[in-house]
């Protein structure tokens, strides 16, 4: 596994991957020679694992990044607490085998000067935008710089953050970048939890409560399939169970058409897949959820 930190070694790795996939470099050209690419924030678990699982499926040349991205943290948010564990990280990447991990550093991606930003408004203003101005514009601006240096065939998203998967997917076919985006189902622990780097956050109280997360996202899954259709009556459902938890503080429940994330009232004529979502707070631990339901 090469682990590389700057931005010109990496662009220069994958464009002579590149150059055999099209059998334009001195090496012989091979069919495949495919490059697939998982971003990452690092403190890996079991979730990122799968996202690189699938990966491995679909090309051959395979570079994971880590790197947390100041752009997508508001000003009070965790940057500097974000859990790091680059060493561990290390370890657990060679151990699953990959080609190349890219870590840089913060001057390398955003030098002095830097002056450009990627903003989808639209489907970055509803769910966590709301609360997380300028979130999703250094999610995209993040995403679409390491597409550029890593030029990847394929590269995974995990659902669990639905909306930021969704967003991605756009902006790649609103800027032609030629990337094919494939996701993944949500990795959860044993009682429901899903994984998340912040889980580590938790007391050992705000852990076992936060499994109400998961139970409400069934609970109102259960309801549309036994018919209701009323968002409002689901929503507030959801918000008496999460808040029988004592340590829960609600940030949003939301019913949205999946493609458009446009908030839902009924869902009498509706034919499109449903993304039921969620964000709450456990303390000073800000977690996401959601399901998708097709009815
Ligand atoms: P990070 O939170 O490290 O997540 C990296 C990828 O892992 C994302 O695609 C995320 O959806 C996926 N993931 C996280 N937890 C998961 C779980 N429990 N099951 C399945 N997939 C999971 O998301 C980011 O980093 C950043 O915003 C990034 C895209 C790297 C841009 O900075």
């Amino acid at each position: 596994m090469r682990i590389i930190k700057k931005v010109s070694e990496m662009k220069a790795l994958c464009t002579e991957i590149k150059l055999k996939q099209s059998g334009t470099s001195k090496a012989p050209a091979k069919k495949s020679n495919s490059i697939g690419f998982v971003p990452t924030m690092g403190a890996l678990h079991q979730g990122h694992i799968s996202l690189i699982e699938t990966v491995k499926l679909h090309s051959d040349f395979i570079v994971v990044s880590i790197f947390v991205n100041p752009l997508q943290f508001g000003v009070a948010e965790d940057l500097n607490a974000y859990p790091r564990n680059i060493e561990i990280d290390i370890e657990l990447l060679k151990s699953i085998g990959i080609d190349a991990l890219f870590i840089p550093d913060t001057e390398e991606i955003y030098p002095e000067g830097y002056n450009t930003y990627i903003e989808l408004p639209n489907l970055s203003n509803v769910l966590c935008g709301k609360s997380r101005a300028g979130h999703f514009r250094g999610v995209c601006t993040i995403v679409c710089k390491l597409f550029n240096i890593v030029i990847p065939d394929i590269a995974v998203f995990g659902e669990k953050d639905a909306q930021q998967a969704i967003i991605i997917k756009k902006m790649v076919a609103d800027l032609n970048l030629g990337v094919k985006i494939i996701t993944i189902p949500t990795v959860r622990e044993p009682d429901g939890l899903a994984m998340s780097s912040r889980n580590v956050y938790l007391s050992p109280q705000e852990r076992k409560e936060a499994t109400i997360l998961y139970q409400s996202l069934q609970m109102a899954k259960n309801l549309i399939t036994n018919g209701e259709r009323d968002t409002r009556k689901i929503k507030a459902q959801m918000h008496a169970l999460i808040s029988s938890s004592q340590t829960a503080k609600i940030d949003y429940i939301e019913i949205v058409r999946k493609n458009t994330l446009v908030s839902l009232d009924t869902l009498d004529t509706l034919s499109s897949e449903l993304l039921i979502a969620i964000a709450v707070w456990f303390g000073k631990t800000r977690l996401i959820d959601n399901i998708t339901v097709s009815c």
